[in-house]
């Protein structure tokens, strides 16, 4: 029997890209997003299962992984990777982004670990990952709220990782850089040609998932120079503060 993979925002992008990595690995995988439609064109090409849920609704995330559950009692993995941008600072963008960006890419993921956590107990050893963000290790003030909504996803990832080793449970978080998707198109950036050259694909981060499947890996980043910002931060959050402001 194929081991059972959750996968949220598996309609798009880095999510699709982890979904096609893990079902060529042998996983079977449930495929989570708003989009039915999306999510029944890839879960037909690869023999997946579809869950139409919105992860900001509570609610219909209890429902959905108990149907889940009821479907497989054992979960091998979680990835939590559903999240929306907010590219703007907490001036300009609209209050009510503000909250979603947090409900999306914060509470989200809290939800679906709540909610699917019977099934990775009783899958154990079993793996959550949490696709995070640099954003999510340097704050950014063009882009703040959802910087802040990467830095709560962060430190829950970081807590959850602790709190569930000692249950056979091992807590990965992903913390990628530019990767060039649908919701986030960033090879349109108007950045400068240095900045554009970093963007990767979303293939880039699901090799990279598979990798910190195989071998371990608490805390990682897609590719792992972006490692440095989060030292900088760390070290010398004036200077980086200086800098970021200046882009601000
Ligand atoms: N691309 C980057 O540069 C980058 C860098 C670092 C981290 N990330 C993170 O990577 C993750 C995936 O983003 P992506 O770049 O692959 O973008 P994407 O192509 O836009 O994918 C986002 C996925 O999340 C789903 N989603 C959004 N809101 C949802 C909700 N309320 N409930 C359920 N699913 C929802 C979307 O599906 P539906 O619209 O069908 O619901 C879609 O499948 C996000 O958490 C993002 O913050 C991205």
């Amino acid at each position: 029997m194929p081991r059972v993979a959750v996968v949220t925002g598996a309609s798009s992008g880095i999510g699709e890209a982890v979904s096609r990595a893990l079902t060529a690995r042998g996983w079977r995988c449930v495929l989570l997003a708003r989009r039915r439609e999306r999510l029944q064109a890839l879960a037909a090409e690869l023999d997946a299962e579809v869950e139409v849920c919105d992860v900001a609704d509570r609610i219909a995330v209890e429902e959905t992984a108990r149907r889940v559950l009821e479907r497989h009692r054992a979960l091998g993995l979680l990835v939590n990777n559903a999240g929306i941008p907010g590219r703007s600072s907490f001036v300009e963008l609209d209050p009510e982004r503000i909250e979603h960006v947090m409900r999306v890419n914060y509470l989200g993921g809290v939800w679906c670990l709540r909610a699917f956590l019977p099934g990775l107990e009783r899958g154990r050893p079993s793996h959550v990952v949490n696709v995070v963000s640099v954003a999510g290790t340097v704050a950014f003030p063009p882009a703040g709220p959802y910087s802040a909504s990467k830095h709560a996803q962060l430190a829950f990832s970081r807590a959850s990782s602790a709190q569930l080793a000692s249950r056979g449970i091992s807590v990965h978080t992903v913390n990628p850089g530019f990767v060039d998707t649908e919701g986030f198109p960033q090879r349109e950036l108007r950045a400068p040609r240095l900045l554009r050259r970093l963007v990767v694909g979303p293939d880039a981060v699901a090799r990279h998932v598979l990798t910190v499947l195989d071998r371990g890996g608490t805390e990682t980043f897609v590719p792992g120079w972006y490692r440095v910002a989060a030292v900088a931060q760390a070290l010398a959050p004036g200077v980086v503060a200086r800098v970021l402001g200046r882009r601000g």
